[in-house]
C-alpha cells in the first residue's frame, strides 16, 4: 500500500522538536516514564494516542483493518517516536488464527497462518487447557511473523442466533465464555505478546452497530454481559482491551468512563491499555476522558481534535499523560521494543495438527441412532457424498476474524485422506458442478467476504437411486457462513432452504429404502433450526467451522480415531420464535433488497427505511433470562439444551457430594467410563438459588471440567470448587453483589435438561461487594 504522508501526527511531531536536542532525550525504558512523558511534546503525545492511519493523507483509499506497514495485512499499528527510543507496535486480528497477508511486494516467501477452530467450536471443547495450547500456538504464529498483539480473543455473549459474528465469540453463558477468553489470553501471552480482549461491551449485534444505542439495566448488564470480561480480566490480565462500537444506555461505550475507568480499572483492577476498535466512538475528546488511550486505527481529524482541545484547556494535559502512560507501559512490554526481529518461520505442520486435534474436540454429535457412527470397515468401502459444502469446507467466517491460511482440507479430501472409497461419478458430477458455480459466483461482488454460496445441486431420483445401490452410506453436508457486518437471515441461515431440506429427505428416501444410513455433516457458523428436519437421519455430526483441517478432523470423528466430545455452548431451539430476544434483535428479512444493497454500502449503518427499532435502539427486554438462563426456567421445549454432546461410549456418575466449606462449595463425584470404547465426558455443575430475594434463573453453570480420556471401564474421581461470592447476583436497588440466603441446589448434570443427581446445601446470606451505581442512562447519572 503506498500513501502520501501529506499530514501526519508523526510529521507533525517531528517539526515540532526540532530543536529538542535528540542526544538528551530520556528513553523509553532507561529513563522513568515521567521522565519520558515529560519530554514529550504535545503533537509526540497526540501521536502515541492516535493509531498510525492517522499519518495517512486524509484521501487515503485504506481499507479497516489492513493498516499494517511493518507487517502486510495487519490491522493496525502504534506510531514509533524514534528520539525517545520508542518503536512502533503492530497489532493484528484476531480470534481464529493471525490475520496478515499472505504475499508481499518483492519476494516469493509466503506469510500463511493458520486457520485454528473458531471460537464457538473451541468453547464447544469445555476444555480449557485445549484451548490454552491453541493460544500458545497462535501467539507464537503472532510473535514469528512480527505481531505484538493479537486483537483478540472476543468473548461477547451469544445473545441471540442471528448475531452474524456469534462464531467469534464463545456461548451464551457467561461462565464458559469468562473461562475460555482467560486460557486463550493466558496461551496467547504465555509467548510474550499481548491479547485484545473485545468487543467491550455489547457488540451482540453487527446490524447499526457503530451507532446502535443498546439499553440494558445494570444487572443484566454486570451478570451476563460484563461477567466474561471480569472473568478472563481478573483471571488472565489481557495486555489491552477493545472498546466495542456500540452505544450503551445513549452513550458509546468508547467513551464511558464508568466502563474503562471505574469499572474495568478500579473495580476489576485492569492495568492495561484499552483501544477503541476501528474507527470506533465519535468525541475523541470524551473517549480521551473515559480512558480509551489508543484510537484505532488513528484518523488525521483524531490528532488535531485532541491538539485542538488541551490548547483550548477542555482536555487536561493530566488526562493525555494519563492515556500515554497506559500506551507506553503497554510498548514496554512488546517484542518489538524487546528488540525481537521477526523470523517469519513459524511451525505450520504443527499449528495444523494442533488445529485438527482440538477441532475433533469441539465437534458435536448431535444425533447417533443405532450407533450409526463410527462408520464400520463396511460402511467405509464407498460412500456417496453429497451437498456441495462437502467439496468446498467452510474453515471459518468472514470479516476480521478471517486468517489466511494456505489451505483448507474439505471432507471429501479429509475422507480419501482417511481411507475412505467415495462414489466418484457423484463426487465428479459435484466437483463440474461447482466449478461452474464458481464462474458465476466470482463475478459477485461480494461484500467483505460475504460471497454467496453456490446453491444446492438439483439431483433426480434415477441419480439418487443410482448412488443408493452402488454405496454403502450417504454422508450430506450443509454449509452456512456469516461475518463481520451483516447479521444472519432467518429465512435463508437460520433455517435451512428449501433445496437443503430436500436434499437430505431425498437422500434419506433413497438410502433407507435401500437399508443405508445417512449421516449429516453441519459445517455451520451458529445455530441453526433442526427440528423440522433432525429425524429425517441416522446421525447428525455438529462440525462448526473447524478451521483449515476441518475436513481431517471431520474424517477423524466418522472413523472413531476420535470418540466425540464436544458439548453445546448454547442452546438450539426449536424454532426462531422460541427464541428470548427475537423482537429485540434486526430481522433482515424485513429489508427490501434495494434497502439492504444501500445498506451494505454504508457497512449495514444505516435502514433507510421502515421499521427503525434494533436498528437504532436494541432494548434487552429479556433481562438476565439469556439462551438456557429463559429456555429452562420458562420450560420451553428446545431442540439440543445447552451443554447437551452425544459420545460414542457412555458415563456413569457415581458418589456425588457437595458441602460448604468456608467460603467455598466442594463437589466432588465419580465418573466411570461404562461404554466399549474410551471417550472424554464433561461434567457440568449447576446451581439454584432459594430466588426468594430477586428473580433468578431455575440453575446456573457455576463450574465445569472435562476428563482425561477414560478408558473403558476407567473412573476417574473429579473435584470442584465453587467460590461462595460466586453465587452472588447484582442488586440494582441498592447496587451490590448479594448472596442469597437459604437452601440451594448444587445439581450434577450432563446438560441443562439432563441433571443425574441434585444436592441441597444451606448458606447463610451475605453481602460480597457493594459498588457505585454505574452504566445507567444520562439522564440518571
Ligand atoms: C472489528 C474488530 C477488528 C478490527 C481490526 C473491526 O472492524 O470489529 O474486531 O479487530 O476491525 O481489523
Amino acid at each position: 500500500m503506498k500513501l502520501k504522508n501529506v499530514f501526519a501526527c508523526t510529521a507533525f511531531a517531528t517539526l515540532m522538536v526540532a530543536n529538542v536536542g535528540a542526544q538528551e532525550a530520556p528513553q523509553l525504558g532507561k529513563a522513568s516514564l515521567d521522565e519520558v512523558i515529560q519530554a514529550m511534546t504535545l503533537e509526540e503525545k497526540v501521536s502515541l494516542l492516535v493509531g498510525s492511519a492517522g499519518k495517512f493523507d486524509s484521501n487515503q483509499t485504506a481499507t479497516i483493518g489492513s493498516q499494517g506497514e511493518l507487517v502486510p495485512g495487519a490491522a493496525g499499528e502504534t506510531n514509533a517516536i524514534p528520539r525517545l527510543g520508542i518503536p512502533a507496535t503492530v497489532l493484528s486480528d484476531g480470534p481464529a488464527g493471525v490475520r496478515i497477508s499472505p504475499t508481499r511486494e518483492n519476494t516469493s516467501q509466503t506469510f500463511y497462518c493458520t486457520h485454528f477452530p473458531v471460537e464457538t467450536l473451541l468453547a464447544s471443547t469445555w476444555n480449557t487447557e485445549l484451548v490454552q495450547q491453541v493460544g500458545e500456538a497462535m501467539g507464537e504464529e503472532a510473535k514469528r511473523y512480527g505481531v505484538d498483539v493479537l486483537l483478540g480473543p472476543a468473548t461477547n455473549i451469544h445473545r441471540n442466533p442471528l448475531n452474524g459474528r456469534n462464531f467469534e465469540y464463545y456461548s451464551e453463558d457467561p461462565l464458559l465464555a469468562g473461562e475460555m477468553a482467560a486460557a486463550m489470553i493466558e496461551g496467547v501471552q504465555s509467548n510474550g505478546v499481548g491479547t485484545s480482549l473485545k468487543h467491550f461491551a455489547l457488540n451482540n449485534q453487527e446490524t447499526n452497530r457503530t451507532s446502535n444505542d443498546v439499553v440494558v439495566s445494570p444487572r443484566t448488564f454486570r451478570e451476563i454481559y460484563l461477567k466474561p470480561f471480569e472473568i478472563a480480566v481478573k483471571k488472565a490480565k489481557p495486555w489491552t482491551i477493545m472498546s466495542s462500537y456500540n452505544k450503551i444506555n445513549g452513550t458509546y461505550a468508547s467513551e464511558r468512563s464508568d466502563l474503562l475507568t471505574d469499572i474495568l480499572r478500579h473495580e476489576w483492577g485492569f492495568d492495561g491499555m484499552v483501544m477503541t476498535d476501528w474507527f470506533g466512538g465519535q468525541h475523541t475528546t470524551w473517549q480521551m476522558e473515559a480512558g480509551n488511550d489508543l484510537l484505532m486505527p488513528g484518523k488525521k481529524s483524531q490528532c488535531e481534535d485532541i491538539i485542538k482541545a488541551v490548547r483550548s484547556g477542555v482536555l487536561s494535559q493530566d488526562i493525555i499523560n494519563r492515556n500515554v502512560r497506559h500506551i507506553l507501559e503497554y510498548i514496554l512490554r512488546t517484542p518489538r521494543f524487546k528488540g525481537y526481529q521477526a523470523t517469519n518461520d513459524p511451525d505450520l505442520p504443527h499449528h495444523a495438527q494442533i488445529t485438527r486435534a482440538s477441532a475433533s474436540e469441539g465437534m458435536i454429535l448431535l444425533e447417533n441412532k443405532d450407533m450409526t457412527l463410527p462408520l464400520d470397515k463396511k460402511a467405509a468401502k464407498r460412500i456417496a457424498l453429497f451437498g456441495c459444502t462437502s467439496y468446498d469446507f467452510i474453515a471459518g467466517g468472514t470479516g476480521s476474524g478471517d486468517v489466511n491460511s494456505r489451505y483448507t482440507v474439505s471432507l471429501s479430501e479429509g475422507l480419501k485422506a482417511g481411507g475412505f472409497k467415495l462414489d466418484k461419478t457423484l463426487t465428479s458430477l459435484y466437483e463440474t458442478y461447482l466449478a461452474e458455480q464458481k464462474k458465476i459466483l466470482d463475478k459477485s461482488k461480494g461484500f467483505w467476504g460475504h460471497r454467496p454460496r453456490a446453491k444446492e445441486m438439483q439431483m433426480d431420483k434415477k441419480q439418487l437411486e443410482q448412488a443408493a445401490s452402488q454405496n454403502q452410506v450417504a454422508i450430506v453436508t450443509i454449509g452456512k457462513t456469516s461475518g463481520e457486518f451483516l447479521d444472519r437471515s432467518i429465512r435463508s441461515n437460520f433455517n435451512l432452504v428449501a433445496e437443503e431440506k430436500e436434499l437430505i429427505q431425498n437422500v434419506c428416501e433413497a438410502f433407507h429404502a435401500r437399508h443405508k444410513k445417512v449421516i449429516v455433516i453441519l459445517n455451520v457458523c451458529g445455530v441453526i433450526e433442526t427440528a423440522s428436519w433432525r429425524e429425517a437421519p441416522d446421525a447428525i455430526l455438529l462440525a462448526w467451522m473447524g478451521g483449515q483441517e476441518g475436513g481431517n478432523t471431520v474424517a477423524d470423528i466418522l472413523s472413531g480415531k476420535v470418540n466425540p466430545s464436544g458439548r453445546l455452548p448454547m442452546t438450539f431451539p426449536m424454532q426462531y420464535a422460541d427464541v428470548p430476544s427475537k423482537d429485540n434483535f434486526p430481522d433482515l428479512d424485513s429489508i427490501s433488497e434495494e434497502d439492504m444493497n444501500k445498506a451494505l454500502q454504508n457497512f449495514m449503518n444505516v435502514r433507510t427505511s421502515g421499521d427503525r427499532k434494533n436498528f437504532d435502539v436494541t432494548t434487552y427486554e429479556e433481562g438476565i433470562f439469556v439462551g438456557y438462563r429463559y429456555y429452562d426456567t420458562k420450560n420451553v421445549p428446545v431442540a439440543y439444551p445447552f451443554g447437551f454432546g452425544l459420545s460414542y461410549t457412555t458415563f456413569d456418575y457415581a458418589d456425588a457430594s457437595a458441602q460448604v466449606e468456608g467460603d467455598q462449595v466442594k463437589v466432588s463425584l465419580k465418573v466411570k467410563n461404562t461404554g466399549k470404547v474410551a471417550g472424554k465426558e464433561v461434567v457440568q455443575i449447576y446451581v439454584s438459588a432459594p430466588g426468594k430475594d430477586m428473580a433468578k434463573p431455575k440453575k446456573e453453570l457455576k463450574a465445569f471440567q472435562k476428563t482425561p480420556l477414560l478408558q473403558p471401564g476407567e473412573t476417574q474421581e473429579l473435584q470442584f470448587q465453587i467460590p461462595v461470592d460466586a453465587l452472588a447476583s447484582f442488586n440494582e436497588k441498592d447496587s451490590r453483589w448479594q448472596v442469597e440466603g437459604g437452601q440451594y441446589q448444587v445439581h450434577v448434570a450432563q446438560n441443562s435438561r439432563d441433571v443425574k443427581v441434585s444436592l441441597p446445601i444451606q448458606l447463610s446470606g451475605k453481602i460480597t461487594e457493594t459498588v457505585q451505581p454505574l452504566m445507567l442512562p444520562v439522564a440518571e447519572w
